[in-house]
């Protein structure tokens, strides 16, 4: 049997991110201002971020550095290591070659952090002293919670109501670096009390959490806003995992045919896939497959639009594959996929017919992952379990074909904050959530009065 485990020292850490924006065959899009229809420059993002975030945002350089204060932090659980399933592969009975690249031993558990301490870092050097910001799972507040403390920074999260319900631990881990979370929507911000009085019994969404953070953000001269995915610069702090992928599966003597995430705003997928796009880009045959939930599926059915952000219409236009800003996923248990919409760059790329993508019920998801638990000892996120899933289809369909493949995927995160829904799983409770194509159109409606991108190039 070869290695289980690929490691690499402190060293190797990467020393830049990677920007996909420099190799991009048709550049994303601009991002809209919604008064008049001009794209938005950097003074128009001025009050919510710090300048050298939004500089990242536009920038066409294919590496940018990174700074040795953020360095230090990754320290303390990159590089992350990277895993050949053998047991996955036994139960599975394939003869393809599975690599996982493990982002669950960040002390948040996810790979959240390689972004958060990016963006606190900035905060931090731009003068501010607090940020706001929304969760869906719980995760994205842990990580930011947990890079404000390490560079001193107020911190107040606004969580997904179905969440901050289901997750009561996430939310006392966020309290214990010092954060304040609040179930949103929330009476602390005019989105939040307004959707409250429509839909009292509103179970939340990152949609709604986001303008109430975005309004939190915008009021005070102290905070920084801080989004958790969707945006360039969040996927390109997300590429130290690819590039050190990278490194490890040269270790373990093999090129990925396949690479596979699971999408919500798209910042693990792109994190372990951008680097190598930049291979495929340059001519290799990569196969690429973003993994998204029936319940919300953003990339397999929601059409390539101007869209907001944030259902209180308080950001930008982005174009981006979207289900309309005023879409509430079901409540699945996979929160941090509950999303709208899902990053321009990636929509572009799924456009260019670089990336393909799947969706899947989460009762399926959970049978992969209770395998994968079952056999790597891992519990993954419901969020990953996405990729899981994807990865078992894959397999099998490479064994039908009778072909060998060499799978890697991304398990952005572990699952122990998660075991309510294992429970359900266990006990036969897990519901399977139909969208009907009708639900969509409603949705779309929102949508209709918009500008149009461009015929999907630019
Ligand atoms: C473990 C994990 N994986 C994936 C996601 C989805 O986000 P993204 O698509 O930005 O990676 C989340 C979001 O909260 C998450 O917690």
């Amino acid at each position: 049997m070869t290695e289980t485990k690929f490691t690499l020292p402190e060293s190797a850490i990467p020393e830049r991110w990677y920007n996909i924006q420099a190799d991009m065959p048709n550049a994303p899009q601009p991002v809209l201002h919604p008064g008049t229809g001009q794209p938005v420059g950097p003074d128009d993002l001025a009050p919510l971020f710090p300048m050298e975030l939004i500089l990242q945002e536009v920038s066409q350089d294919a590496e940018i550095p990174i700074p040795d204060p953020i360095r230090d932090v990754y320290r303390l659980w990159r590089p992350t290591p990277l895993y050949r399933a053998h047991r996955l592969e036994a139960e599975l009975g394939t003869r393809s070659h599975i690599y996982y690249k493990y982002e669950g031993v960040s002390p948040a558990g996810s790979h959240k952090p390689n972004t958060a301490v990016a963006q606190a870092y900035y905060v931090k050097q731009d003068g501010r002293t607090r940020v706001s910001t929304e969760t869906g799972a719980g995760q994205w507040g842990s990580a930011l919670a947990l890079a404000s403390c390490l560079f001193g920074l107020e911190c107040k999260v606004y969580m997904v109501k179905i969440s901050y319900e289901q997750k009561p631990y996430r939310r006392s881990m966020m309290e214990t670096w010092g954060a304040e979370v609040v179930p949103s929507p929330s009476e602390d911000t005019q989105a939040g009390r307004s959707v409250r009085a429509e839909h009292p019994d509103s179970p939340g969404s990152l949609g709604i959490a986001i303008s109430e953070a975005v309004e939190d953000a915008a009021g005070r001269e102290d905070t920084a806003y801080s989004l958790g995915s969707v945006l360039n610069h969040v996927l390109t702090h997300q590429t130290v995992i690819g590039q050190e992928a990278l490194a490890q599966m040269e270790q373990a003597g093999e090129f990925p045919d396949l690479v596979v995430g699971c999408v919500g705003g798209g910042s693990n997928f792109a994190g372990l896939s951008f680097p190598f796009l930049r291979e495929k880009i340059a001519g290799k045959e990569i196969d690429v497959l973003a993994c998204e939930p029936a319940a919300c599926p953003t990339l397999t059915r929601g059409p390539f639009a101007y869209d907001f952000g944030d259902t209180g219409q308080l950001t930008p236009l982005v174009p981006m594959h979207t289900l309309g800003h005023d879409f509430v996923p079901a409540p699945i248990h996979a929160g941090g996929l509950r999303y709208h919409g899902v990053a321009p760059l990636i929509s572009q790329l799924v456009l260019d017919g670089l990336i393909r993508a799947e969706a899947y019920t989460q009762s399926d998801v959970f049978a992969s992952a209770v395998r994968f638990a079952r056999s790597e000892g891992i519990i993954p996120a419901p969020e990953a379990a996405h990729a899981v899933h994807g990865v078992v289809q894959a397999a099998a369909a490479a064994d039908e074909a009778g072909e060998q493949r060499a799978i890697l995927f991304n398990l952005s995160g572990h699952g122990h904050f998660d075991l309510g829904a294992y429970d359900a799983y266990l006990a036969g409770k897990l519901e399977d959530v139909a969208l009907a194509d009708e639900e969509i159109e409603r949705a779309l409606e929102a949508i209709e009065a918009l500008p149009k991108p461009a015929a999907g190039v630019s």
